[in-house]
């Protein structure tokens, strides 16, 4: 049958997080085991935002050999993977261009992450950041890839990518079969309507400031967030100023519905641990919020120093990210020219 393959990416866009970590990053290193993986760095994504957001060439520099050193240090392999930089596979932008013809103008006006990102001057938004929808399903679908890891922030996009999947294998039946090109196990289509795999008790980490926010590299408040590159006396500081409310931790699950930065904190401490929500509060529920931060701290600063240091050591040597990003780049292409031949082939080109 059809291949399974997961492929994911996250932004160069700087403030690598917690979150990006609990809810993409370390899935993604745990997800080799079981599949062919796919980890891209997406530059192209990156510049859909204002250059003062992004930080011009030379901060997309650091930051694209930034994030290679996270997926690195998180423990992804890129022997067995492949790792690199959407930029370097010009598939991606000419798929993305396929997938505009596509999508329907009225299912990019739905996206909310649009209307968040562009805020209030909606005018003076980049045609990019608009159209990041449709480069995203062309991202997964250049690969045929059937799952792609993700942080719940990202859910509309997957079904978003599903639709564009459903509406090509439709409209071009006809070529996809004459050509032979359509997969029995995809009802005779071309490309799979790929899964999203967000989940677990980080699938959406919260501001450490504000519990209704999520945790984002955006957030102008650096106590809002936990960088992967912090030492270890900033997660203490911030795990300890993190926002709580009075009570004391409830001793059940139940206890957490409607105090978010509680729920926050706890969905943390069992995403870093691997111990379920229940058994956390069976240790801290009654007691106060000081004793279960300073166990908090403890378990960051054990997860996540490790990963900082190892990031620190490989962004030092430059010349070794980038061999391994070219290396990523040619065997990402060989896969990308097979599919883009094939839908230039669909479409009549
Ligand atoms: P950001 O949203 O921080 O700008 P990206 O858009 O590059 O970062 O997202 C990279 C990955 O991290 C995506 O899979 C996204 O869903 C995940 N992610 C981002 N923020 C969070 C969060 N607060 N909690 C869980 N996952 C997150
Ligand atoms: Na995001």
């Amino acid at each position: 049958g059809f291949k399974e393959r997961v492929f994911s990416g996250v932004q160069p866009t700087g403030n690598l997080h917690l979150g990006n970590y609990l809810g993409a990053i370390k899935r993604f290193a745990e997800l080799q085991e079981s599949y062919e993986c796919i980890y891209c760095v997406v530059d192209m994504h990156a510049i859909t935002q204002d250059m003062r957001v992004w930080g011009g060439p030379e901060e997309l520099k650091r930051c694209i050999r930034e994030v290679t050193s996270a997926y690195l240090a998180a423990g992804i392999d890129p022997a067995k993977n492949i790792v690199f930089n959407q930029s370097q596979v010009s598939g991606h932008a000419e798929l993305a261009w396929v997938f505009n013809c596509v999508a329907r103008l009225g299912w990019l006006n739905r996206m909310t992450q649009f209307k968040e990102k562009a805020g209030k001057d909606r005018e003076n938004a980049s045609v990019g950041l608009y159209a990041y929808p449709t480069l995203m399903a062309a991202d997964i679908l250049l690969y045929r890839a059937t799952h792609v890891p993700v942080g719940e922030d990202q859910k509309q996009h997957i079904e978003l990518t599903r639709d564009i999947a459903q509406k090509f294998n439709n409209d071009f039946a006809a070529s996809i079969t004459r050509l032979g090109l359509g997969d029995a196990a995809l009802e005779g289509g071309y490309f799979p309507l790929t899964e999203p795999l967000i989940g677990g008790p980080a699938a959406r980490v919260m501001s450490l400031r504000d519990g209704s926010k999520k945790m984002s590299k955006s957030d102008p408040s650096d106590l809002s967030r936990i960088n992967l590159t912090d030492d270890a006396d900033a997660v203490a500081s911030k795990i300890r100023k993190a926002k709580t409310d009075p009570e004391p931790l409830p001793s059940e699950a139940d206890g957490l519905k409607g105090r978010p930065e509680a729920e926050n904190l706890v969905g943390i401490y069992a995403a870093l641990s691997g111990e379920s929500r229940e058994s956390i509060l069976a240790t801290f529920g009654g007691g106060q919020f000081s004793t279960f931060k300073a166990a908090l701290v403890d378990l960051a600063v054990t997860r996540l120093g490790p990963i900082g240091g190892e990031m620190k050591r490989l962004v030092a040597d430059p010349g070794h990210i980038d061999a391994i990003l070219r290396n990523g780049a040619e065997r990402a292409r060989v896969i990308a020219d097979e599919t883009m031949g094939q839908v230039k082939d669909i479409l009549g080109f």
